[in-house]
């Protein structure tokens, strides 16, 4: 690939997936339509190679298991294939800079998907790419996520438009996600977490009050709710404050108790890892709401149709 063809891709401007608002709302509904399709031929044992020949490398500067699994065995579906890096068997462990990395990976590679510490770093990465990069989680968002997490959604119940999603507990790189796709998508969030872990109006910036909500008492926050979801109290990068956390946010457990005040039909959902008996009972997250497998499932099923997205544009 020549200078010349830095900034674009053959189907038009280079695009990448940093944050959910990167994409209007009729590309994340076109990339949900087409997860569905690829999903249903996944199913059927069909081959859907339209990544032939292509490769992505992941780079994680943070542990994953769904990620990668879900990313990796994404691109060979595809047809294409992967490389796998870490900070620590890259030179990114030996401070090369992030600039230098991307210049030289986005030559060799066709895409880039990230898992790294604050979003100044992927985007970073991004101005110096010659090639689509998508966000694994970063410390601010986690936009696959939330994609599967509303793929989800619409597969069991329908539309999220006009629904209520219930976030329990930390003001985390998830929660500020929802409220992305919320504003995009035209749902309401509803937000709870103890004093000193709720959401930066700084970060936020104006919010309508039909977009968000946000409550001191998490019973509250569920109630009539159409979806309730919660994660660690801990994120990744935050070890060092687990017990002030646990101590904080102990009325901040979704249990059965608090599934009760949701509507009837509403479903529980957890990016997982989870920490059964900490965010949630085993009750909730094993019981009969809980769809937590088939969310993580759905990543894999999304972010093929991202991957295409990015590299084919619409097909
Ligand atoms: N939900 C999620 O991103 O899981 P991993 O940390 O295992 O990738
Ligand atoms: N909020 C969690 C999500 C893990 C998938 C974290 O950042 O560690």
């Amino acid at each position: 690939m020549s200078d010349a063809n830095q900034n674009s891709l053959p189907n038009g401007p280079l695009r990448h997936f940093l944050q959910f608002r990167d994409f209007s709302r009729e590309e994340i509904e076109y990339v949900l339509a087409r997860a569905q399709i690829i999903k249903d031929k996944f199913k059927r044992y069909q081959p859907h190679h339209t990544l032939h020949d292509r490769t992505l490398a992941m780079v994680f500067e943070k542990a994953s298991t769904r990620t990668r699994v879900s990313f990796e065995a994404g691109m060979y579906q595809l047809g294409g294939s992967v490389i796998h890096l870490t900070t620590n068997d890259s030179q990114l462990g030996r401070s090369e800079p992030i600039e230098d990395t991307a210049r030289v990976v986005s030559r060799m590679v066709d895409i880039v998907m990230i898992r790294t510490f604050e979003q100044t770093r992927i985007e970073r990465f991004a101005a110096h790419s010659r090639v689509p990069v998508i966000n694994g989680l970063t410390n601010e968002y986690h936009p696959c996520q939330i994609l599967a997490d509303i793929f989800t959604f619409m597969e069991m119940r329908g539309s999220i438009q006009g629904r209520t999603v219930a976030w329990i507990g930390d003001a985390n790189n998830m929660s500020y996600t929802w409220l992305q796709a919320a504003e995009i998508l035209g749902f309401t969030l509803h937000v709870s977490g103890p004093k000193g872990y709720q959401l930066d109006p700084k970060l936020t910036g104006q919010v309508a009050p039909h977009v968000l909500r946000e409550f001191d008492d998490p019973m509250e926050a569920v109630k009539g709710a159409h979806l309730v979801t919660t994660d660690v109290w801990t994120s990744m990068g935050f070890e060092e404050e687990n017990e002030e956390r646990r101590k904080a946010f102990a009325d901040w457990c979704v249990d059965a108790e608090m599934m009760a005040q949701a509507d009837p039909d509403a479903l529980f959902m957890h990016c997982l890892p989870a920490h059964r008996g900490e965010e949630v009972t085993s009750d909730v997250i094993d019981g009969p709401q809980s769809v937590v497998w088939d969310e993580a499932e759905n990543r894999m099923h999304v972010q093929k149709a991202l991957m295409e997205f990015l590299l084919l544009g619409k097909l």
